[in-house]
């Protein structure tokens, strides 16, 4: 096999609690990630001249060594030859990776870390070296906090920087509405930045949370446990995050929310028909927003 094409979903954060300021200038945090259905594509091919190379078909993320996915591939390589070095002494691979992005970019819905996940999940076929979830999972934290999660999937609680991740019960099977504003992006550490100037900070019931997912309690209570720290924060920044959440809510959202440091906002319903009438609904009133209408994986 000389190239794989892979799948690499974005997640949403049903519960994000930002602990505090750590002294390696990470935030402990607390949260309860799931994966949704909309994705990136991304076809790895083998080179033999130990070159990494990262293309896009979007001009809004870096190609080359700027890019997660490269970081991905470099880190993927440090681990086989320090593992192998004895067999393998000047062994040196390299790949062409090339993304079809789908995911929006600083969103809040992780796409960059997907794309890393990805790629580890790939070279790991491709190159036949048969590394475990977990080790795969370890070399992914070196890479970004949320790739161990990407690497992961479905529905899983992530704490320490992110990257401590422990499986939970799958969440309902709902339907998803995203929506991400066009022209606003947010760099995760600026939003954390932000956190650390807040007087004070809303900590969502993240412990109620688990509990309700694990007794595979009924939508409507699970919902009553969701909860975002960054959300009023980014709300105060831009007003418009605040607007598309009671908007979605207003259109039938049983529960909306933004995802991560945003801003991203999604609404959960629990027929498609009722999350298509609201995303028709309001993409007439935000012209300037990016719509998908998907599902919990
Ligand atoms: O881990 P990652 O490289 O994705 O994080 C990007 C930046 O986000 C970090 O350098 C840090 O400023 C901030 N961050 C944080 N606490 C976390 C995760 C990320 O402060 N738990």
């Amino acid at each position: 096999m000389d190239s794989i094409s892979v799948e690499a979903y974005a997640k949403i954060n049903i519960g994000l609690d930002v602990r505090g300021k750590r002294d390696d200038g990470y935030h402990d945090v607390r949260m309860v990630m799931q994966t949704i259905d909309v994705c990136d594509t991304i076809v790895i091919k083998k080179r033999e001249d130990g070159i990494i190379n990262v293309e896009s078909d979007s001009d809004r993320i870096p190609e080359g060594s700027g890019n997660l996915a490269y970081k991905a591939a470099e880190e993927f390589r440090n681990e086989f030859n320090s593992e192998f070095s004895d067999e393998f002494e000047d062994w040196e691979f390299g790949v062409d990776i090339m993304i079809h992005k789908r995911i929006p970019i600083e969103a809040g819905l992780g796409g960059g870390s997907a794309d890393a996940a990805a790629v580890l999940k790939a070279m790991n076929i491709l190159f036949n070296t048969g590394l475990s979830r977990d080790r795969l999972m370890q070399i992914g934290s070196r890479v970004g906090s949320d790739v161990p999660f990407c690497i992961f999937g479905w529905t899983a609680f992530a704490g320490g920087r992110g990257e401590k991740i422990t499986p939970l019960l799958g969440f309902p099977k709902v339907h998803v509405v995203v929506v991400k504003p066009l022209d606003l992006g947010i760099s995760t550490p600026k939003a954390f930045n932000a956190i650390d100037n807040e007087d004070s900070i809303y900590h969502p019931d993240i412990d109620g949370l688990v509990e309700a997912l694990h007794e595979a309690a009924p939508l409507n209570e699970i919902v009553g446990f969701m909860g975002n720290t960054f959300e009023n924060v980014m709300i105060k920044q831009h007003p418009v995050i605040g607007e598309i959440k009671e908007s979605l809510e207003e259109n039938g959202a049983v529960k909306a929310l933004m995802s991560g440091s945003g801003p991203s906002v999604y609404g959960l319903f629990k027929t498609e028909d009722e999350a298509k009438i609201c995303a028709g609904v309001m993409a007439k009133k935000y012209k300037d927003a990016e719509f998908f209408v998907t599902k919990i994986r």
